[in-house]
């Protein structure tokens, strides 16, 4: 465990104010966004995000996670200290409140809204339908960049909004009963993509081996065949403020992640050849 020697949590991996650079022959179509959702809380959205993130830019490819949640905890799944103030709802600016990690994975924050505030913005997002895809184009990202964006869970406006705006949307469902019987309340994705991941996923446990066969036969190809399982890897890593791949690479949930990564490279490089 990366503890300090007095024994406090290490916590250095963000680097604050480092802004996008443009990149000279970008072109806004050649980035491929994609929002992660979900119906209920808790189950491993910004997990999956952060976590894909590191694993994409590992792997040589452009990546830009995007907070798209009032909750504005996703900077900190990717190693910063303290909440940012400002991100992507605070700001026109925004590109300047993107933040790098020591391994040089880049996140742009929501920020902190008061509640009128956040408010006014998703009511600003129900008339513009393109706001998240307008800005993301006038950051000027590099080609083939992966915008990974987190989401509170639905039914929120940010949610709908990101899932609106993406090329793929990917569901993070948990096995149970009750994630299985919200599948109908789960946005049609518009043009984009539909596909669905089950996380923390517990084989030992009876009702979780029948949902996921069930969720099988219900979404098919759109599941991705590996789940990612339940492990105490994801929680210790993200206690001690270390990648996954780096503080647990042998463990089960980063050999999932690993998959998942490919399995998203496959898929997109396949949809956006
Ligand atoms: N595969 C997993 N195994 C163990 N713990 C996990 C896993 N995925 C997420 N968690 C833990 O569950 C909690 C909620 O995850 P989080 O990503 O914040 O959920 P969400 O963004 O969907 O609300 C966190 O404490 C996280 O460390
Ligand atoms: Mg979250």
């Amino acid at each position: 465990m990366a503890t300090g020697a007095s024994g406090t949590l290490c916590a250095h991996r963000a680097q604050t104010g480092t802004a996008i650079r443009p990149s000279p022959s970008s072109g806004s179509t050649a980035i491929v966004v994609v929002s992660l959702v979900s119906t209920s809380g808790g189950c491993g959205r910004s997990t999956l995000v952060a976590g894909l993130a590191d694993a994409l830019h590992r792997r040589g490819r452009p990546v830009l996670a995007v907070d798209f949640d009032p909750a504005n905890l996703l900077a900190q799944q990717l190693g910063a200290e303290t909440q940012p103030a400002h991100g992507i709802a605070t700001t026109d600016d925004w590109t300047r409140t993107a933040l790098a990690n020591s391994e040089g994975v880049r996140v742009v924050p929501f920020g902190i809204l008061d509640p009128s505030a956040l408010l006014h913005f998703e009511q600003q997002l129900v008339t513009h339908a393109n706001w998240l895809r307008s800005r993301l184009d006038e950051a000027a990202l590099a080609d083939d960049t992966v915008v990974l964006v987190d989401t509170p869970r639905l039914p929120s406006p940010l949610a709908w909004h990101a899932a609106a705006t993406a090329d793929h949307v990917l569901t993070v469902l948990v096995a149970e009963p009750v994630a299985y019987a919200a599948l109908d309340r789960l946005p049609t994705p518009g043009a984009a993509r539909a596909h669905y991941v089950v996380n923390a996923f517990e084989p030992q446990r009876t009702v979780q081996q029948d949902v996921l066969l069930l969720l099988r036969e219900r979404l098919g190809v759109g599941l991705v065949r590996s789940v990612v399982h339940r492990d105490a890897a994801v929680a210790e890593a993200l206690a001690r403020n270390r990648a996954l791949l780096d503080d647990a690479p042998y463990s089960q949930a980063a050999e999932d992640l690993q998959y998942l990564c490919s399995w998203l490279l496959r898929t997109i490089d396949e949809a956006h050849p």
